[in-house]
């Protein structure tokens, strides 16, 4: 038996990098995949994938800021697959690196709205399907710059405390209605986020830089998925308000 058969997850953000590895890998894994993303090529992309492998997965463009797109995005999951039982709030950005000094309102509004703010909208609505059924998976994507204090600019910071905070409430609040909500906390791993850094903010990154060398390597888009299928699975079942720490350690120095 396949560890998600039958069960229905939405991942935001899966239309790229880590949302993209981790929608696969629960597709493998029987899962239904509602690929969620702003960016609606890239969605398409990742369930043309799926579905050449066999698995079951469709697109809608869905922008984490905006509410209507929010409640369209967990509805059409509902109405197509059935059910929702897994939501991945995966989708995120970065903040350039910049500083306390040299962030700017526009900066901080965005990074929060889509950070922070969408990983709330996005519960928010599940959870009223969840409360119902009696069960379902919250996971979200953290970071590293949820658990430590330098890695990341200000508001990218900020909002990753945020999301570790708000997983640490939801499972507090309704993990004795059998929903659970664990976040994964990753250092670096290569994909569109860091390629897409052009001139970072270069006091932040300076500070952000050190200790960087205390990290063994980078991590892979596999080695992230792997937690998120842990998480979403059966096998997580006593694990709940968690904010797991992906680095090889280099945060444990
Ligand atoms: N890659 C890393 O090193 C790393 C480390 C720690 C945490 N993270 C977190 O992992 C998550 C995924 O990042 P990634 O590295 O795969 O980056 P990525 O840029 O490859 O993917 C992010 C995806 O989110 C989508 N997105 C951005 N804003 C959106 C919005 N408003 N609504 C819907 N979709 C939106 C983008 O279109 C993109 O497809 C982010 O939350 C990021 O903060 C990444």
């Amino acid at each position: 038996m396949k560890r998600l058969e039958s069960k229905v997850a939405i991942i935001t953000g899966a239309g790229s990098g880590l949302g993209r590895e981790i929608a696969e890998l629960y597709a493998l894994e029987g899962a239904k995949v509602v690929i969620a993303d702003m960016n609606i090529q890239g969605a398409e992309e990742t369930v043309q994938t799926i579905k050449t492998a066999g698995g079951e997965a469709l697109a809608i463009q869905t922008n984490v800021t905006v509410e209507e797109d929010v409640q369209l995005m967990i509805d059409t999951a509902v109405e197509q697959f059935g059910t929702l039982d897994i939501l991945v709030n995966n989708a995120g950005i970065m903040d350039n690196m910049y500083s306390a000094t040299t962030i700017t309102d526009d900066v901080w509004d965005k990074v929060l709205a889509i950070n922070t703010t969408g990983v709330m909208r996005a519960t928010r609505k599940a959870l009223s399907i969840f409360e119902e059924k009696q069960a379902g998976v919250i996971v979200n994507m953290a970071s590293i710059s949820a658990v430590t204090g330098g890695r990341g600019g200000l508001a990218y910071t900020a909002s990753k405390h945020a999301v570790a905070g708000m997983t640490k409430n939801v499972a507090s609040h309704y993990g004795p209605l059998n929903i659970r909500c664990n976040a994964i906390a990753p250092a670096a791993v290569p994909t569109n986020i860091t390629n897409n850094l052009v001139q970072p903010d270069e006091f932040g990154m300076k500070q952000a830089l050190r200790g960087v060398d205390m990290m063994s390597r980078p991590g892979t888009t596999k080695e992230i998925a792997n937690i998120a299928l842990f998480l979403a699975s059966d096998e997580s079942s006593y694990v709940n308000g968690a904010v797991i720490q992906a680095d090889n350690g280099w945060s444990a120095y």
